[in-house]
């Protein structure tokens, strides 16, 4: 490892945590040049940034946008002209949570509260249990499976649907467009064909989830859209336009879907790699807890996420000045050893595992986390009463991550296991 450690190499996208330890040790406020950006991979400096909104903001929907033009630029000029039809009758998506600060994210955060109280999680309890024991069916129907494509992946998409209240018929539609919503944030190279594809499914989306808006303003349901469609913004006292409820529906499919996945995934791999926790947290709670936010840890979903600079600040040792974008590494921060005792280990009896930064902290802490946190408790409680003696797969490759700057997924994991 030298100065010219690069995170965005390939091998680095693997396997990330030699480099980020090396960061954090030489230089943890540092410019990567293909990203324009400097990177962060202290825990302490990375929460002074995430806390200081008046000089680091979110307002960074520049910095997504420059990789679509990029993308758009590339592209042939039949293939240009499609995406150019396909922008112009999209409805217009203005920012509201993730990329907003204060006071303006405020208003949006208030009212998008309103789904994720706690009796509004515990109210959904039931189903999310119900949607864990049919898709445990998947397992326990075999003694050998692809744990991610027949648990992990299926689990949060049908409780997100779900929660929102896509009618069934649209299901198939929904689960296809909401994978693709996710992984338009993985900020991958797309063929000409797939960047048509993606547009042409972001517009139907869009026109499904209007039209679902819509009808729960004339009917209401219990679901979220029904919540979403009928609240109103504080102190405008007017319902969310179409745009910002889409720009709100949106966040939560990339968001919401994917990161959890992730962590069913790396959870159940840990389990794998670690098999006395198996028995060590089977049936108890609090353990389950504490493993699950050691999973959350140990392989953060979101890995990274970027700010603007608004001012001239000192980071660490780095002098910044306004306009430069921050890169803040929330899967470098959770492996400090500044911050964590043994952080490449998972340890189920860790104190304090909750001080993990995978939901980010302060004004923008991710607000679906105790929907998340719901599914990725019951779901492990669940798995370990019915399955023991969980192991890899012999004669799989070695399970290995998504490259993506930033999030973390497990595409596959071939699992074997015994009954209890
Ligand atoms: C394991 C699962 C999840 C992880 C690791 C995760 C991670 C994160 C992170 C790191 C942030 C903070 C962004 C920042 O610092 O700017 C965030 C925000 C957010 N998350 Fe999650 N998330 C998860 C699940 C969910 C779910 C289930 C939903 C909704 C259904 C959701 C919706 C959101 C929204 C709307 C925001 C923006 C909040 C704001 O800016 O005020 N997330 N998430």
């Amino acid at each position: 490892m030298n100065e010219t450690v690069s995170l965005v190499d390939y091998n680095t996208l693997l396997h990330p945590y030699k480099a980020y330890k090396y960061l954090r040790d030489t230089a943890p406020v540092k410019f990567e040049p293909l990203l324009s950006a400097y990177v962060v991979t202290r825990y302490d400096l990375v929460r002074e940034a995430i806390r200081d909104t008046q000089t680091y903001s979110s307002e960074y929907d520049g910095f997504l946008a420059k990789s679509q033009q990029i993308a758009f630029e590339s592209a042939p000029p039949d293939v240009q002209k499609r995406l150019l039809e396909l922008n112009q009758a999209m409805t217009p998506i203005p920012p509201t949570m993730l990329t907003l600060n204060e006071p303006k994210h405020t208003l949006y955060r208030s009212l998008v509260s309103k789904l994720f109280t706690v009796s509004e999680v515990k109210k959904a309890e039931a189903n999310v249990q119900a949607v864990i024991d049919e898709k445990l069916t998947n397992l326990t129907s075999r003694t050998q499976a692809d744990f991610v494509t027949e648990f992990g992946f299926p689990v949060p998409l049908r409780i997100i649907g779900d929660r929102l209240g896509i009618p069934e018929e649209d299901r198939p539609f929904f689960d296809r467009a909401a994978t693709a919503a996710a992984s338009a944030l993985r900020l991958s190279p797309l063929t000409p064909q797939q960047l048509v594809e993606r547009a042409e499914t972001a517009l139907n989306l869009q026109k499904l989830l209007i039209g679902l808006v819509e009808a729960r303003r004339r009917e209401p349901k219990q679901d979220m859209i029904t919540i979403l469609a009928n609240s109103k913004l504080e102190s405008l006292d007017r319902h969310l336009t179409h745009g910002e409820a889409l720009s709100i529906l949106n966040q939560f499919l990339v968001a919401g879907h994917e990161t959890t996945t992730s962590t069913f995934g790396w959870g159940m791999l840990l389990l794998c790699l670690n098999p006395k926790i198996q028995d060590e947290i089977r049936g108890n709670e609090r353990l389950v807890r504490t493993f699950v936010e050691e999973a959350l840890r140990l392989e953060s979903p979101v890995q990274g996420l970027p700010r603007l600079v608004t001012k001239e600040a000192t980071l660490g040792d780095t002098k910044l000045k306004a306009g430069d974008m921050i890169m803040l590494r929330y899967g470098a921060a959770n492996r400090d050893e500044r911050q964590f005792e043994n952080p490449d280990e998972v340890d189920v009896q860790r104190e304090k595992a909750g001080m993990q930064l995978a939901f980010g902290s302060g004004v923008h802490f991710c607000i679906g986390a105790p929907l998340a946190r719901q599914e990725l408790n019951l779901g492990f409680l669940s798995i370990l009463d019915k399955l023991k003696n969980i192991r890899l797969t012999e004669g799989y490759p070695a399970p290995e991550a998504e490259p993506s700057f930033i999030l973390r997924n497990l595409p596959h994991l071939q699992i074997s296991y015994d009954f209890r």
